[in-house]
């Protein structure tokens, strides 16, 4: 073996080390926590769900964000983002959600709309009876 076909078996190897090294650590990182399955209900009269008295409103509880539109409608998503788990945050122009983590959006209904989040938020029926809110799914 010469020096150049040793150098080109060593650059080999070390592109073959840095390619499956980078593949690991990107499978790490949609790692796609387990959304709750949940049944509860909000009292909107209670001080602590006084946020979704407004439209644009949102909060968390049980592991889901609940929010209301800019039009009044109660949506829920499940707040962990599906790439490393971040709260998401909801965003009212657009009504949408989005992790301020490393970027990710989704539509009001949780599909993913912008990466590195590659599967979607768990959506969550709201029922609203008088003023309460029961958030199941
Ligand atoms: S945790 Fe990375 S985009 Fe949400």
């Amino acid at each position: 073996m010469d020096r150049k076909e040793f150098l080109g078996l060593v650059g080999t190897s070390i592109g073959a080390i840095v390619l499956g090294s980078c593949l690991q650590s990107c499978k790490k990182q949609n790692n796609s926590p387990t959304a709750p399955t949940v049944d509860f209900t909000l009292d909107l009269n209670s001080s602590t769900n006084s946020a979704l008295l407004s439209n644009g409103g949102y909060l968390y509880s049980n592991g889901v964000i609940v929010a209301k539109t800019t039009t009044g409608t109660f949506i829920a998503v499940s707040q962990a983002c599906t790439h490393q788990g971040s709260a998401v945050i909801f965003q009212p122009v657009g009504n949408s959600f989005q992790c301020n983590s490393h970027g990710a959006k989704f539509a009001s209904n949780g599909t993913v709309t912008n990466g590195p989040a590659n599967s979607n938020l768990k959506q969550y029926t709201c029922t609203l009876t008088g003023t309460s809110l029961r958030v199941n799914g």
